[in-house]
């Protein structure tokens, strides 16, 4: 059991040198490199990260691990190969993509994201749950970043590979990702034990502000500290640094992540008018309901003042508002 897992791990170190020799050093490599040094990648990068290719062949790890007699029924259990219905023969399944391993928080590899070229559906294909990879339970560059994570005791939790290794380029070397899924309570204490606060930097649409809702309550709930950033709208950290730059998006973006409040505060406020009466009772309905589900009343204090001397209202008319939703939560 424990000799099944060493080989599974074994055999994904094999592969991602294998797909990174075959992206830096070889022709079958070319069109994907040039589609990463298109995107920003350096070759700095791409060695930190060992970012690799599969060619689009359907035996390339097949053979690969026959030739150095590696069990094709592990790689399988391991997510790496497939097996054809009618004669049982197995085929990669990551073919004609980037690959980015994610590692264990000793460095080992222990799966892969791949991500096509162009714009195909998949875009991304990542390994599927097996004996050595649980989704939900790791996080992406933890491994590298743990370092830093602990002596600034602050980690940024990004969306996707991508984005990790854009901000890393940008000096942000306490990023880690979560895997294509909404963080989890795992993965929200294992960065508590490594860091005091957690700034979480989503995308900038739809999809990406309510998973940082989400993610918030996760991480408050395991006692982190919560910052959120924000780009402009519809924007990914790795599309904000391509065009503005590392330093803007250091102070400008890290630099500036607002509290959980103060990010809901803006979200209830976009596309309002506050001079329209209607609007503006809405809105202040709204944040009285967040404030009533904070859970110190210091807090809660400190957002009613806000709001009274914002709109020119009386605290106490607030708070006696604000107490009878208090009254509903509970
Ligand atoms: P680029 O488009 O290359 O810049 O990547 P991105 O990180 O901006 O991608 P996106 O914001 O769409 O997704 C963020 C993360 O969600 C990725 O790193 C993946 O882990 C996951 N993800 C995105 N698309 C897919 C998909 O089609 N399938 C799966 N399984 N996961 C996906
Ligand atoms: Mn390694
Ligand atoms: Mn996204
Ligand atoms: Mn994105
Ligand atoms: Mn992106």
């Amino acid at each position: 059991q424990k000799d099944e897992k060493k080989e599974m791990a074994g055999i994904h170190e094999l592969l991602s040198k294998l797909y990174h020799h075959l992206l830096t050093k070889t022709a079958h490599g070319k069109q994907a490199l040039e589609y990463l040094v298109k995107r920003g990648f350096t070759e700095d990068v791409i060695t930190r990260f060992q970012i690799g290719y599969a060619p689009p062949a359907w035996d390339t790890a097949v053979s690969f691990l026959q030739k150095r007699e590696q069990s094709l029924l592990l790689a399988e259990q391991a997510g790496l190969l497939a097996k054809r219905q009618f004669d049982g023969k197995h085929f990669d399944r990551f073919r004609d993509r980037i690959m980015f391993p994610i590692h264990d928080r000793n460095g080992t590899v222990i799966a892969f994201g791949g991500r096509v070229l162009g714009d195909d559906e998949p875009k991304y294909l990542n390994s599927p749950e097996t004996k050595i990879f649980q989704k939900g339970k790791n996080l992406y560059n933890l491994h590298a970043a743990r370092p830093e994570i602990r002596k600034t005791q602050h980690a940024v939790v990004f969306e996707g590979y991508v984005d990790t290794i854009a901000a890393y380029r940008a000096g942000v070397l306490n990023g880690v990702a979560t895997l294509g899924t909404s963080l989890t309570e795992e993965q929200a204490a294992v960065l508590k034990r490594n860091a005091q606060t957690v700034t979480i930097c989503y995308d900038s649409d739809r999809a990406g502000v309510e998973a940082a809702f989400r993610a918030s309550q996760i991480l408050e709930k395991a006692d982190c500290a919560v910052k959120i950033a924000q780009m402009p709208d519809g924007m990914d950290p790795d599309d904000y640094i391509q065009k503005y730059g590392s330093d803007k998006f250091v102070t400008d973006i890290i630099g500036a992540s607002m509290t959980v409040m103060g990010f809901k505060i803006r979200y209830y406020r976009r596309g309002k008018n506050l001079r329209d009466e209607g609007e503006r009772m809405l809105y202040i309905e709204e944040i009285i309901k967040e404030i009533s589900a904070l859970p110190k009343a210091v807090e809660r204090d400190h957002y009613l003042r806000q709001i009274a001397s914002e709109f020119n209202l009386s605290l106490d008319a607030l708070k006696q508002q604000q107490g009878q939703m208090q009254r509903q939560f509970k």
